[in-house]
Formats: structure tokens, sequence, C-alpha cells
């Protein structure tokens, strides 16, 4: 029996429909292993503008700073879009990442074999990919100053500034490095060496770290060439490590491999053990309220909640397990609904199917 303090951001557009179905599954696994799970609840994204007229509150950090975990659903929404860039809804999801120290985002592109059909490439090239991303969080050109826009040349100009510091890379690069060491052990470190400064000391530090995982297969592939490489060849790939632009990009590239973007979680870590689970996709406020999103990358979001910060492996396999047997049924959202036979669902009976299993084994 664990007690764990768990803050939930919902967020906003679909966060909140999301959200509930990951507490349900929740709700299944501390009854089951005798769990107390506390959810305090706080405001961040929109829905914190709304109220505070800021997208993260003071109030809303300092929760987070003293819970065992956070679990995020989205944030953003296009009736925000003409707002002063510094209180964007974006801005609150930075904001905690850099407020909590979560430089090292896990991003696990994983195929089920129900959904094969469901994926945009072709059954051969996609069986068997299983690739974590593990994408520098807290630096790079989404922090970096100098940024802004000024009149230069009698024109407006704006920019910003892709920085990144030895220390920086070094610890993003040791997480990679660790996570091969418990996969396949193979890096692949994907950044921009033959076009920019900070991609040159980026493999130069990646290098220099590689000396102490004698073990782990090290190779370095230029960006551009990386996204080619996900839909030619995704069974290369075993853990790829990239800075925070390039890892943002890629990724919703990968999840898509998979069969769709509502299927893939991820994890925000940091080296002092508070960590914050969100899904990889967006708010899609078109489909807000509507009950036809997939839950399932929150799920799984949950399940790395349970594995990474609480060390509950056995419960967090039994959610991926119960995903797994859910679609296995026959059981999807419209997303991922191909076949004949399949039975569509909304959010909220894909949330209570899955709930269900996971409390059964
Ligand atoms: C993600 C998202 C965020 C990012 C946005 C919402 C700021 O796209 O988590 O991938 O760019 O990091
Ligand atoms: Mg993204």
């Amino acid at each position: 029996m664990q007690i764990k303090k768990i803050l939930i951001l919902k967020g906003d557009g679909i966060g909140p429909e999301v959200v509930e179905q990951a507490l349900k599954v929740l709700d299944a696994i501390s009854q089951k292993y005798n769990h107390k799970f506390e959810y305090i609840e706080a405001l961040i994204g929109g829905v914190a503008i709304d109220k505070f007229g800021v997208p993260l509150p003071d109030e809303t950090l300092k929760l987070a700073k003293t819970s065992d975990a956070v679990l995020l659903g989205a944030v953003g929404d296009w009736k925000y879009d003409k707002l002063d860039p510094a209180i964007r809804p974006e801005k609150g999801l930075l904001g905690i990442r850099k407020g909590l120290n979560l430089f090292a985002n896990l991003r696990p592109v994983k195929i089920f074999d129900e959904l094969i059909s469901s994926s945009p490439l072709k059954e051969n090239l996609i069986r068997n990919t299983d690739i974590m991303i593990v994408r520098e969080l807290t630096g790079g050109i989404y922090f970096g100053e100098p940024r802004g826009t000024e009149i230069k040349n009698g024109e407006k100009t704006a920019f910003n500034t892709m920085v990144y510091s030895e220390s920086e890379i070094k610890r993003i690069a040791k997480v990679a490095f660790e996570t091969a060491m418990l996969r396949n052990k193979k890096v692949c470190s994907v950044d921009k060496a033959n076009v920019l400064d900070v991609s040159r000391l980026w493999r130069e530090v990646v290098i220099e770290v590689a000396k102490d995982y004698p073990e782990v297969e090290l190779y370095h592939m230029y960006v551009d060439n990386a996204a080619m490489q996900l839909v030619v060849n995704p069974k290369q790939f075993d853990v790829i490590l990239t800075s925070n632009l390039f890892g943002d990009i890629l990724s919703d590239e990968a999840s898509v491999l998979s069969g769709s973007l509502g299927l893939l979680p991820s994890a925000s870590l940091s080296g002092d053990n508070i960590g914050m689970f969100e899904p990889c996709h967006g708010s899609a406020p078109n489909f807000k309220g509507l009950d036809v999103v997939n839950p399932i990358a929150t799920i799984l979001s949950a399940a790395m909640m349970l594995k990474y910060s609480f060390n509950m492996e056995k419960e967090a396999k039994d959610i991926e397990i119960a995903v797994c047997e859910v679609l296995k049924q026959g059981y999807r959202t419209e997303d991922i609904l191909k076949n004949e036979g399949e039975k569509l669902v909304g959010t909220s009976e894909m949330g209570d199917l899955i709930a269900n299993e996971a409390g059964k084994r």
C-alpha cells in the first residue's frame, strides 16, 4: 500500500475528458492494489488565463512542487491566439516544465499489433517498430535569449536563439544512454551539425558522454535525414536523442507511425523525482466535449507515471496489458477505426473498458 499525491492539470480543449479516463484507470489500479492516490486539481493554460489572467498561476507551480507527480491533459485554444505571447496558454506548459526542471522528455513509440492496419506505413515497414525518443525539454530555441521582435532596417524583424550549454547536453545525453542500456543499446543522436554551431557542440558532448557507455552503439543523423528515415525504415531506431525543437517535430511524426497521435504518451522527468506525464497530442479544441477523441495516450501516460515516478512496474504493466486487451476485443475510437467488425466507442466508453480490464487481473 502506497499513498501518492497527484496534481491533476486538466487544461484546455479535450484535456479534461482524456484526463477523466486516465483517472478511472488509476482508480481501478488503486483499488486493486490497495494504494491511495490523492488527486489535487489546479489550473494551467487557457482556463488559468480566464480565471487568473496568467497561464501558470504561482499556486499551480507551488502545488506541483509539493506533489509526487503531475498528470496533465493539454493546453491551448485558438481563442487565445491574439493574446500577448507572454501569456499564451503554451507559456504555462513551458513554465511548468522549466519550473520543475523537467529536462528529459521520454516519448515511446510502440506499435500495437492490433493497429498495424491503422498505420499510414506498410505493414512490413512498421511491424516490430519500438522507439524511445529522448527529447531535451527545458533548453534550446524554446527558451533561448535573446528573443523578440524589433524594427530593423525599417521593417519588423523577429528572432529566437538556439542555445545549449555543455552541461545541458551532457545530462540529457546521459538519460539517453541509460535508457538505451535497458533496451537495445543503440542511440541515434539527431542534430543539424552540418549547419548549426549549437549542433556541433551537441555532437561533441554526446561523443564524450558515450565513452562511459562502451556497450552502447552511438550514431549521428542530421534531422532532415532522420525525418525521412522515420518513414522509410523506422525499425532501425532504438533510442533517438535530440534537442527540444527537433524532438517536438520528430515525435509528432513518429507518433502517427503507430496509427494515431492519440496513442502516444510521454513522461517529463528531472533529476529530482517529480515527474509530469502528458499525452503528446494537443488540446484539439474542435473536438472538445464531443466524446470522440482517443484517451489512450493519456491513459498510457498515467501508466508511465506509475512506472517512472512511483516504481510501480507491475501496476503500470497492468494498464498496458489492459489497453492491448481492449484493442484486441475490437474496440476503437474514431481515429483508429479502420476495419470491418471493429466496434466504434466514444472517449468515455473507451475509458470504462480499459479501467474495467485494468481492474481485473
Ligand atoms: C508538445 C507540444 C508543446 C511543445 C506545445 C503545446 C508548447 O507540442 O508537447 O509536443 O511544443 O513542446
Ligand atoms: Mg509537439
